[in-house]
Protein backbone atom coordinates (compact mmCIF):
# COMPACT_ATOMS: atom_id res chain seq x y z
CA UNK A 1 0.00 0.00 0.00
CA UNK A 2 2.93 2.51 0.89
CA UNK A 3 4.36 3.36 -2.72
CA UNK A 4 5.99 6.60 -2.27
CA UNK A 5 9.79 5.73 -1.96
CA UNK A 6 10.40 8.99 0.21
CA UNK A 7 7.54 7.81 2.48
CA UNK A 8 9.25 4.71 2.60
CA UNK A 9 12.47 6.18 4.13
CA UNK A 10 10.90 8.57 6.42
CA UNK A 11 8.85 5.55 8.05
CA UNK A 12 12.29 3.70 7.73
CA UNK A 13 13.87 7.12 10.19
CA UNK A 14 11.29 7.18 12.50
CA UNK A 15 11.51 3.53 13.47
CA UNK A 16 14.82 3.73 13.93
CA UNK A 17 13.85 5.29 17.35
CA UNK A 18 9.75 4.19 18.21
CA UNK A 19 7.83 6.84 20.05
CA UNK A 20 4.49 6.09 20.71
CA UNK A 21 2.17 8.86 19.02
CA UNK A 22 -1.92 9.77 19.95
CA UNK A 23 -4.31 10.10 16.88
CA UNK A 24 -7.71 11.75 18.98
CA UNK A 25 -9.69 11.28 15.48
CA UNK A 26 -10.64 7.67 15.64
CA UNK A 27 -14.08 8.70 13.93
CA UNK A 28 -12.08 8.72 10.51
CA UNK A 29 -11.29 5.89 8.64
CA UNK A 30 -8.45 7.62 6.76
CA UNK A 31 -6.70 7.68 10.29
CA UNK A 32 -7.78 4.22 11.59
CA UNK A 33 -6.12 2.90 7.98
CA UNK A 34 -3.03 5.08 8.92
CA UNK A 35 -2.59 3.82 11.77
CA UNK A 36 -2.64 0.21 10.79
CA UNK A 37 0.10 1.12 8.05
CA UNK A 38 2.41 2.80 10.77
CA UNK A 39 1.94 0.04 13.51
CA UNK A 40 2.23 -3.00 10.82
CA UNK A 41 5.99 -1.38 9.55
CA UNK A 42 6.75 -0.98 13.46
CA UNK A 43 7.28 2.79 12.73
CA UNK A 44 5.90 3.98 16.26
CA UNK A 45 3.39 3.10 18.58
CA UNK A 46 -0.13 4.60 18.34
CA UNK A 47 -2.69 5.57 20.99
CA UNK A 48 -6.64 6.19 19.51
CA UNK A 49 -8.59 8.04 21.09
CA UNK A 50 -12.30 6.62 21.03
CA UNK A 51 -14.11 3.50 21.68
CA UNK A 52 -12.07 0.61 22.08
CA UNK A 53 -15.25 -1.73 20.25
CA UNK A 54 -15.92 0.43 17.36
CA UNK A 55 -11.80 0.72 16.70
CA UNK A 56 -11.95 -2.99 17.15
CA UNK A 57 -14.56 -3.94 14.49
CA UNK A 58 -13.41 -1.90 12.02
CA UNK A 59 -9.86 -3.39 12.37
CA UNK A 60 -11.71 -7.12 12.45
CA UNK A 61 -13.05 -6.72 9.36
CA UNK A 62 -9.89 -5.47 7.67
CA UNK A 63 -8.68 -8.35 8.84
CA UNK A 64 -5.82 -6.47 11.17
CA UNK A 65 -4.71 -7.21 14.34
CA UNK A 66 -4.21 -4.20 16.51
CA UNK A 67 -0.90 -5.04 17.85
CA UNK A 68 1.31 -1.87 18.60
CA UNK A 69 -2.31 0.08 18.67
CA UNK A 70 -3.56 0.88 22.21
CA UNK A 71 -7.23 2.75 22.32
CA UNK A 72 -8.04 4.88 24.96
CA UNK A 73 -11.47 6.16 25.50
CA UNK A 74 -11.14 9.40 27.26
CA UNK A 75 -14.85 9.95 28.66
CA UNK A 76 -13.89 6.62 30.76
CA UNK A 77 -10.07 7.23 31.05
CA UNK A 78 -9.07 7.24 35.17
CA UNK A 79 -6.90 10.09 34.10
CA UNK A 80 -9.27 12.52 32.71
CA UNK A 81 -9.96 14.34 36.25
CA UNK A 82 -6.06 14.75 36.65
CA UNK A 83 -5.69 16.47 33.23
CA UNK A 84 -8.39 18.58 33.80
CA UNK A 85 -6.80 19.51 36.91
CA UNK A 86 -3.07 20.47 35.79
CA UNK A 87 -5.11 22.46 32.60
CA UNK A 88 -6.86 24.56 35.18
CA UNK A 89 -3.63 24.87 36.65
CA UNK A 90 -1.80 25.61 33.47
CA UNK A 91 -4.96 28.29 32.43
CA UNK A 92 -6.39 29.75 35.65
CA UNK A 93 -4.54 32.43 35.23
CA UNK A 94 -6.38 33.32 32.31
CA UNK A 95 -9.31 32.84 34.53
CA UNK A 96 -10.94 29.39 33.35
CA UNK A 97 -12.83 27.65 35.75
CA UNK A 98 -12.58 23.75 37.19
CA UNK A 99 -15.50 23.10 35.48
CA UNK A 100 -14.50 24.53 32.32
CA UNK A 101 -11.04 22.50 32.40
CA UNK A 102 -13.01 19.59 32.90
CA UNK A 103 -15.44 20.24 29.98
CA UNK A 104 -12.37 21.07 27.80
CA UNK A 105 -11.07 17.40 28.23
CA UNK A 106 -13.79 15.40 27.07
CA UNK A 107 -12.48 17.08 23.78
CA UNK A 108 -10.30 14.82 22.18
CA UNK A 109 -7.61 17.28 20.87
CA UNK A 110 -7.17 18.83 24.58
CA UNK A 111 -7.16 15.19 25.92
CA UNK A 112 -4.30 14.45 23.15
CA UNK A 113 -2.38 17.78 23.92
CA UNK A 114 -2.41 17.00 27.38
CA UNK A 115 -1.01 13.29 26.93
CA UNK A 116 2.23 14.85 25.12
CA UNK A 117 2.15 17.51 27.88
CA UNK A 118 2.60 14.97 30.45
CA UNK A 119 4.76 12.64 28.68
CA UNK A 120 1.75 9.83 28.08
CA UNK A 121 2.27 10.63 24.84
CA UNK A 122 5.35 11.97 22.86
CA UNK A 123 3.65 13.29 19.75
CA UNK A 124 -0.08 13.82 18.59
CA UNK A 125 -1.19 14.07 14.82
CA UNK A 126 -4.57 15.65 14.53
CA UNK A 127 -6.68 17.60 11.82
CA UNK A 128 -8.20 15.20 9.50
CA UNK A 129 -11.60 16.33 10.72
CA UNK A 130 -10.50 19.39 12.34
CA UNK A 131 -9.52 23.42 11.60
CA UNK A 132 -6.13 24.20 11.81
CA UNK A 133 -7.23 26.45 14.79
CA UNK A 134 -9.18 23.56 16.57
CA UNK A 135 -5.91 21.67 16.38
CA UNK A 136 -3.00 24.17 17.04
CA UNK A 137 -4.99 26.11 19.70
CA UNK A 138 -4.40 23.38 22.75
CA UNK A 139 -1.20 22.68 22.06
CA UNK A 140 -0.22 26.80 21.61
CA UNK A 141 -2.09 27.11 25.45
CA UNK A 142 -0.55 23.72 26.57
CA UNK A 143 2.99 23.05 25.23
CA UNK A 144 3.92 26.50 23.95
CA UNK A 145 6.72 27.53 22.53
CA UNK A 146 10.17 26.25 23.09
CA UNK A 147 11.52 29.41 23.39
CA UNK A 148 9.43 32.32 24.89
CA UNK A 149 8.00 35.09 23.22
CA UNK A 150 9.34 33.05 19.71
CA UNK A 151 5.99 32.59 17.38
CA UNK A 152 5.66 29.17 16.98
CA UNK A 153 5.09 28.41 12.84
CA UNK A 154 4.79 25.59 10.17
CA UNK A 155 6.27 24.28 7.50
CA UNK A 156 5.56 21.76 4.57
CA UNK A 157 7.67 18.94 3.75
CA UNK A 158 6.73 19.32 -0.20
CA UNK A 159 8.43 16.13 -2.61
CA UNK A 160 8.85 16.88 -5.85
CA UNK A 161 10.17 14.10 -8.36
CA UNK A 162 11.58 12.87 -5.44
CA UNK A 163 13.45 15.87 -4.43
CA UNK A 164 12.70 16.95 -0.98
CA UNK A 165 11.70 20.58 -0.36
CA UNK A 166 10.34 22.87 2.47
CA UNK A 167 8.14 25.35 2.02
CA UNK A 168 6.89 27.76 5.41
CA UNK A 169 4.64 29.27 6.86
CA UNK A 170 2.09 27.99 5.17
CA UNK A 171 -0.30 27.94 8.01
CA UNK A 172 0.57 29.52 11.05
CA UNK A 173 1.28 33.23 11.36
CA UNK A 174 -0.66 34.42 9.26
CA UNK A 175 1.35 37.81 8.64
CA UNK A 176 4.92 37.74 9.45
CA UNK A 177 6.96 40.33 10.70
CA UNK A 178 10.44 41.27 9.73
CA UNK A 179 11.02 39.59 13.12
CA UNK A 180 8.85 36.49 12.76
CA UNK A 181 10.15 35.91 9.34
CA UNK A 182 13.33 36.20 10.26
CA UNK A 183 12.52 33.23 13.63
CA UNK A 184 10.50 30.96 10.65
CA UNK A 185 13.46 31.02 8.19
CA UNK A 186 15.61 29.86 11.19
CA UNK A 187 13.22 27.56 12.06
CA UNK A 188 12.68 25.96 9.17
CA UNK A 189 16.09 25.50 8.45
CA UNK A 190 16.14 23.71 11.45
CA UNK A 191 13.33 21.79 10.73
CA UNK A 192 14.99 21.06 6.96
CA UNK A 193 17.80 19.17 8.84
CA UNK A 194 15.65 17.22 10.77
CA UNK A 195 14.49 16.07 7.57
CA UNK A 196 18.34 15.12 5.92
CA UNK A 197 18.54 18.37 4.09
CA UNK A 198 21.52 20.72 4.60
CA UNK A 199 19.28 24.09 4.70
CA UNK A 200 19.94 26.66 1.59
CA UNK A 201 16.85 29.12 2.68
CA UNK A 202 15.60 31.90 0.48
CA UNK A 203 13.59 34.19 1.38
CA UNK A 204 11.01 34.79 -1.10
CA UNK A 205 9.69 38.50 -2.73
CA UNK A 206 8.55 39.62 -6.01
CA UNK A 207 12.05 41.31 -6.29
CA UNK A 208 15.73 39.84 -6.64
CA UNK A 209 18.27 41.94 -4.75
CA UNK A 210 16.81 45.36 -5.23
CA UNK A 211 14.86 44.62 -8.70
CA UNK A 212 11.54 45.90 -7.27
CA UNK A 213 10.76 48.27 -4.95
CA UNK A 214 7.79 48.43 -1.88
CA UNK A 215 6.93 47.71 1.62
CA UNK A 216 6.70 43.96 1.51
CA UNK A 217 10.45 43.91 -0.25
CA UNK A 218 11.62 46.03 3.06
CA UNK A 219 10.02 43.96 4.95
CA UNK A 220 11.89 40.24 3.25
CA UNK A 221 15.22 41.88 2.89
CA UNK A 222 15.01 43.59 6.84
CA UNK A 223 14.14 39.74 8.05
CA UNK A 224 17.16 38.38 5.91
CA UNK A 225 19.61 40.57 7.91
CA UNK A 226 17.82 39.43 11.20
CA UNK A 227 17.92 36.33 10.11
CA UNK A 228 21.55 36.01 9.18
CA UNK A 229 22.16 38.18 12.70
CA UNK A 230 20.48 35.09 14.56
CA UNK A 231 22.85 32.58 12.84
CA UNK A 232 25.81 34.30 14.53
CA UNK A 233 24.76 33.02 17.82
CA UNK A 234 26.54 30.10 19.66
CA UNK A 235 23.44 27.53 19.27
CA UNK A 236 23.71 27.92 15.06
CA UNK A 237 27.89 27.59 14.95
CA UNK A 238 28.32 24.03 14.17
CA UNK A 239 25.47 24.25 11.91
CA UNK A 240 26.16 24.64 7.88
CA UNK A 241 22.85 26.91 7.05
CA UNK A 242 22.91 29.54 4.37
CA UNK A 243 20.26 32.63 4.21
CA UNK A 244 20.05 34.46 1.25
CA UNK A 245 17.09 37.14 -0.19
CA UNK A 246 15.31 38.80 -1.23
CA UNK A 247 14.97 36.10 -4.00
CA UNK A 248 11.93 35.40 -6.45
CA UNK A 249 11.16 31.59 -6.67
CA UNK A 250 12.86 31.69 -9.99
CA UNK A 251 16.23 32.95 -9.26
CA UNK A 252 15.53 30.65 -6.23
CA UNK A 253 15.47 27.52 -8.02
CA UNK A 254 17.08 28.35 -11.43
CA UNK A 255 21.22 28.05 -11.56
CA UNK A 256 20.79 29.86 -15.32
CA UNK A 257 18.18 32.79 -13.55
CA UNK A 258 20.38 32.89 -10.33
CA UNK A 259 23.72 33.40 -12.57
CA UNK A 260 22.11 36.39 -13.77
CA UNK A 261 19.91 37.68 -10.96
CA UNK A 262 21.64 37.10 -7.80
CA UNK A 263 25.58 36.30 -9.12
CA UNK A 264 27.68 35.63 -6.05
CA UNK A 265 24.41 34.05 -3.89
CA UNK A 266 25.02 30.59 -1.77
CA UNK A 267 21.47 29.89 -2.12
CA UNK A 268 20.19 31.34 -5.07
CA UNK A 269 19.95 28.25 -7.73
CA UNK A 270 19.89 25.72 -5.37
CA UNK A 271 17.26 26.77 -2.67
CA UNK A 272 15.50 23.92 -0.91
CA UNK A 273 13.63 26.11 1.74
CA UNK A 274 11.45 28.58 0.59
CA UNK A 275 10.29 30.99 2.58
CA UNK A 276 7.36 32.98 1.70
CA UNK A 277 6.40 36.30 3.01
CA UNK A 278 3.20 35.33 4.00
CA UNK A 279 0.56 32.75 4.81
CA UNK A 280 -1.37 33.58 1.91
CA UNK A 281 1.70 33.11 -0.39
CA UNK A 282 2.89 29.89 1.42
CA UNK A 283 -0.41 28.31 1.67
CA UNK A 284 -1.16 28.46 -1.87
CA UNK A 285 2.45 28.04 -3.53
CA UNK A 286 2.28 24.38 -1.60
CA UNK A 287 -1.49 23.96 -3.18
CA UNK A 288 -0.21 24.60 -6.03
CA UNK A 289 2.54 22.37 -6.04
CA UNK A 290 0.77 19.42 -4.94
CA UNK A 291 -2.04 19.68 -7.27
CA UNK A 292 -0.45 20.83 -10.65
CA UNK A 293 3.59 19.21 -10.45
CA UNK A 294 1.75 16.14 -8.55
CA UNK A 295 4.41 16.52 -5.36
CA UNK A 296 3.85 14.62 -2.02
CA UNK A 297 3.32 17.25 0.73
CA UNK A 298 3.33 16.40 4.15
CA UNK A 299 1.82 19.00 7.10
CA UNK A 300 1.60 21.59 7.90
CA UNK A 301 4.15 20.11 10.42
CA UNK A 302 4.39 22.78 13.70
CA UNK A 303 7.72 24.13 14.83
CA UNK A 304 9.19 26.39 17.53
CA UNK A 305 6.70 24.09 20.32
CA UNK A 306 8.30 22.41 23.03
CA UNK A 307 6.81 19.04 22.12
CA UNK A 308 5.64 17.64 18.15
CA UNK A 309 1.92 18.46 17.40
CA UNK A 310 1.15 18.04 13.84
CA UNK A 311 -1.71 19.50 11.72
CA UNK A 312 -3.56 17.34 8.83
CA UNK A 313 -5.38 18.78 6.26
CA UNK A 314 -8.50 18.31 5.75
CA UNK A 315 -8.21 16.82 2.39
CA UNK A 316 -5.36 14.44 3.22
CA UNK A 317 -4.99 10.92 2.16
CA UNK A 318 -4.13 7.96 4.22
CA UNK A 319 -0.35 8.20 2.71
CA UNK A 320 -0.57 11.63 3.46
CA UNK A 321 -1.12 10.65 7.63
CA UNK A 322 0.86 7.68 7.25
CA UNK A 323 3.70 10.27 6.38
CA UNK A 324 2.62 13.09 9.26
CA UNK A 325 2.60 10.19 11.96
CA UNK A 326 6.11 9.49 10.87
CA UNK A 327 7.25 12.52 10.33
CA UNK A 328 5.63 13.37 14.39
CA UNK A 329 7.76 10.51 15.52
CA UNK A 330 11.19 12.04 13.82
CA UNK A 331 10.26 15.26 15.31
CA UNK A 332 9.96 13.72 18.81
CA UNK A 333 13.22 11.86 18.31
CA UNK A 334 15.15 14.75 17.87
CA UNK A 335 14.03 16.62 21.10
C1 LIG B 1 -2.53 29.68 15.01
C2 LIG B 1 -3.84 30.34 15.28
C3 LIG B 1 -4.90 29.29 15.17
C4 LIG B 1 -3.86 30.89 16.70
O1 LIG B 1 -4.96 31.72 16.81
P1 LIG B 1 -6.03 31.64 18.00
O2 LIG B 1 -6.49 30.29 18.24
O3 LIG B 1 -7.04 32.67 17.75
O4 LIG B 1 -5.12 31.93 19.16
P2 LIG B 1 -5.24 33.02 20.26
O5 LIG B 1 -4.88 34.33 19.65
O6 LIG B 1 -6.55 32.88 20.99
O7 LIG B 1 -4.08 32.50 21.17
C5 LIG B 1 -4.13 31.32 21.92
C6 LIG B 1 -2.81 31.21 22.60
O8 LIG B 1 -1.82 30.87 21.63
C7 LIG B 1 -0.78 31.83 21.60
N1 LIG B 1 -0.36 31.96 20.20
C8 LIG B 1 -1.12 32.33 19.15
N2 LIG B 1 -0.39 32.26 18.02
C9 LIG B 1 0.84 31.82 18.39
C10 LIG B 1 2.03 31.52 17.70
N3 LIG B 1 2.14 31.63 16.37
N4 LIG B 1 3.10 31.07 18.41
C11 LIG B 1 3.05 30.92 19.75
N5 LIG B 1 1.94 31.19 20.46
C12 LIG B 1 0.85 31.63 19.79
C13 LIG B 1 -1.39 33.09 22.16
O9 LIG B 1 -0.40 33.91 22.71
C14 LIG B 1 -2.33 32.53 23.20
O10 LIG B 1 -1.63 32.17 24.34
P3 LIG B 1 -2.32 32.32 25.78
O11 LIG B 1 -3.76 31.92 25.63
O12 LIG B 1 -1.53 31.40 26.65
O13 LIG B 1 -2.19 33.76 26.12
C15 LIG B 1 -4.07 31.53 14.29
O14 LIG B 1 -2.86 32.19 14.11
C16 LIG B 1 -4.61 31.11 12.96
O15 LIG B 1 -5.82 30.98 12.81
N6 LIG B 1 -3.71 30.94 11.96
C17 LIG B 1 -4.14 30.54 10.63
C18 LIG B 1 -4.65 29.14 10.60
C19 LIG B 1 -5.17 28.79 9.26
O16 LIG B 1 -6.30 29.08 8.94
N7 LIG B 1 -4.31 28.18 8.46
C20 LIG B 1 -4.60 27.88 7.11
C21 LIG B 1 -5.01 26.48 6.86
S1 LIG B 1 -3.70 25.30 6.93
Amino acid sequence: MIESPYLKQLMNKAAENVKTIVLPESEDNRILDAAHYIAEAKTANLVILGQKEVVADYYRAKGWTLDGIEVINPETSDKLQSYADMFYELRKDKGITKEDALKQMHNYNYFGTMMVKTGDADGMVSGANHSTADTVRPALQIIKSAKKGRAVSSCVLEVVNGKPFIFSDCAIVINPTAEELADIAVDSAQSAMNFGLTPKVAMLSYSTKGSGKGEGVDKVVEAVRLANEQLKLPEYKNFDIKIDGELQVDAALDAVVAAKKAPGSEVAGKANVLIFPDIEAGNIAYKLVQRLAGAEAYGPILQGLNAPINDLSRGALVEDIVGMIAITAIQAARK
